[in-house]
C-alpha cells in the first residue's frame, strides 16, 4: 500500500487518454445519488472542471438529483470509455459550488441552453411538449437583445472524492484495478483483484 499517492494526475491522464481518440465528451459520467429513503438513482451528467478540489457538474437545483443531494450529500460518478476499455469510479461528498463558478459556467452556455435552463422545471411532470416550447419562447422574448442571467435554480455541485478507482480491461478478465482512498494525511493507493 502506497501512502500519499495523489490520484489527480492519474485521473487527468485517463481523461486525456480517452479524449485523444474520440470526439465524444469524455467528461460525461453516470451520477448516482441516493434518496433520503435509501432509493438509488443514476443518470448521465456532464462533469466540467476536474481539479484537486473535485469534480464539478451543473444541474437544476430542483431536479430529482438535487433533491437527493439535499437529503444525502454523497454521490458517485462512473465514467466509461469503451474505446480504450477503461472505467473510472469516483465516490465522495457533495458541496454546492460558489455563485462565481455557477455564473461563469452558465455564461459559457449557448443562449438556447440558457433559455431552456429557465424554461424547464427539470424532473417535474410536463403536460405536453407545447408547454415546454411555450415557456422556452416566452423566456426568449423576456431576454430579447439582453444577456440571459443565471436562474437562481441552476448551479454547480462539486463531488469531493474520498475514493477513486481506475479500471483497465485485461485479457481473460485479468483487469487492472487501482484504488485510491483518502486518509487524513493524503491518499492511500492499492491494487484490487479484478
Ligand atoms: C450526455 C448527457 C449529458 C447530460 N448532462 C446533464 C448535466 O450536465 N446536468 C443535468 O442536470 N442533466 C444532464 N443530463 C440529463 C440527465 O441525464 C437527467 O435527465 C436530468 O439530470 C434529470 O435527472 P433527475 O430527474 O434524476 O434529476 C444529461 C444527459 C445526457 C444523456
Amino acid at each position: 500500500m502506497k501512502m500519499n499517492n495523489e490520484p489527480l494526475k492519474s485521473v487527468l491522464d485517463a481523461i486525456e487518454r480517452a479524449s485523444s481518440v474520440t470526439s465524444f465528451d469524455c467528461y460525461d459520467a453516470v451520477l448516482s445519488t441516493v434518496s433520503g429513503t435509501a432509493r438509488p438513482a443514476g443518470r448521465i451528467v456532464k462533469t466540467r472542471i476536474v481539479d484537486d478540489r473535485g469534480f464539478l457538474f451543473f444541474s437544476n437545483r430542483e431536479s430529482r438529483a438535487s433533491r437527493h443531494i439535499m437529503e444525502i450529500p454523497h454521490a458517485a460518478l462512473c465514467f466509461f470509455w469503451p474505446w480504450i476499455n477503461e472505467q473510472m469510479r469516483v465516490q465522495g461528498r457533495i458541496e454546492i459550488a460558489s455563485d462565481d463558478i455557477s455564473d461563469e459556467a452558465f455564461a459559457a452556455l449557448p443562449r438556447g441552453r440558457q433559455l431552456t435552463a429557465w424554461a424547464s422545471l427539470q424532473s417535474h411532470p410536463l403536460s405536453s411538449r407545447e408547454e415546454l416550447m411555450q415557456r422556452y419562447h416566452e423566456t426568449d422574448q423576456r431576454y430579447l437583445n439582453r444577456n440571459v442571467p443565471r436562474p437562481p435554480h441552476w448551479g454547480g455541485y462539486r463531488l469531493v472524492p474520498d475514493r477513486i478507482e481506475l479500471w483497465k480491461q485485461g485479457e481473460d478478465d485479468l483487469h487492472e484495478r487501482t484504488l485510491w482512498r483518502r486518509i487524513p494525511t493524503g491518499w492511500n493507493s492499492e491494487l484490487l483483484f479484478p
